[in-house]
């Protein structure tokens, strides 16, 4: 029986951890690594965050845990980083792309949550040669999250339009439900603003139909 209790957003970052040394890159309250220390799924993990009040926070959790993990207060990813795998998850997209900028190790293997920006980032990691094996969308309290497992490539994996925006359909996606609810907002929206202000929304909307119009095909 586990003790931490996941938010939907995070637990879908916990089905995607499948490396067993981690580093958590904005870790905060450090819930996601204890989670994955409580069920075994990690045997090490290496927590950082920039603000030390945040980080404290994840110390404090892990330390009566009795884990093996080291902690540092660090912008992005720590570059003395031993893991296999890097999870960066509740920053904005562009916070997210300055930090892989600037990743001065080698680890190949990442867990992306953008909390915005998510086809700003998803573009980076295409030209990047970050390959996208997972990319899906979770519903969390009324709020779509979306959570992306990526491996750094040796070339280019190319990606459709669909796919940039609304995540790959796999078992873990609520592919549908969230081109549906995009649909019901951005028709809303629609209507809202002046025709002449619309002109981005709707063309995104026209994207939305051509998702729907596919169904469950990509
Ligand atoms: C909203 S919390 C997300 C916590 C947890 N990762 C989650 O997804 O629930 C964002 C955290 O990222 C940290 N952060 C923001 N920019 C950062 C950066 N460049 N490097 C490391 N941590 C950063 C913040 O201090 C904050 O603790």
């Amino acid at each position: 029986m586990s003790n931490i209790k996941l938010s939907p957003r995070l637990q879908a970052v916990a089905s995607f951890v499948d490396k067993r040394n981690i580093t958590d890159v904005g870790c905060d309250h450090g819930k996601l690594t204890a989670y994955l220390f409580e069920n075994k799924l990690i045997d090490y993990a290496l927590v950082s965050d920039i603000s030390e009040m945040c980080l404290n926070k994840a110390v404090t959790l892990l330390h009566g845990m009795n884990v093996n993990f080291d902690h540092v207060v660090c912008d992005g990813i720590y570059k003395y980083a031993i893991a296999e795998m890097v999870v960066i998850c509740g920053m904005g997209g562009q916070e997210i792309v300055k930090i892989l900028k600037n990743n001065k190790t080698d680890i190949k293997d990442f867990i992306l949550g953008p909390q915005h920006d998510v086809v700003l980032l998803k573009k980076y990691l295409i030209k990047h040669k970050y390959y996208i094996t997972d990319d899906i969308f979770v519903c969390d309290n009324g709020k779509y999250y979306n959570i992306i497992k990526c491996h750094k490539d040796l070339f280019r994996h190319p990606y459709s339009k669909l796919k940039l925006y609304f995540g790959q359909n796999t078992d873990k996606s609520n592919y549908k439900e969230y081109i549906e609810s995009e649909y019901d907002k951005v028709s809303n929206l629609i209507t809202l603003v002046p025709k002449s202000r619309g002109k981005a929304l709707r063309k995104y909307l026209k994207i939305i139909k051509s998702a729907l119009e596919r169904g469950d095909t990509l």
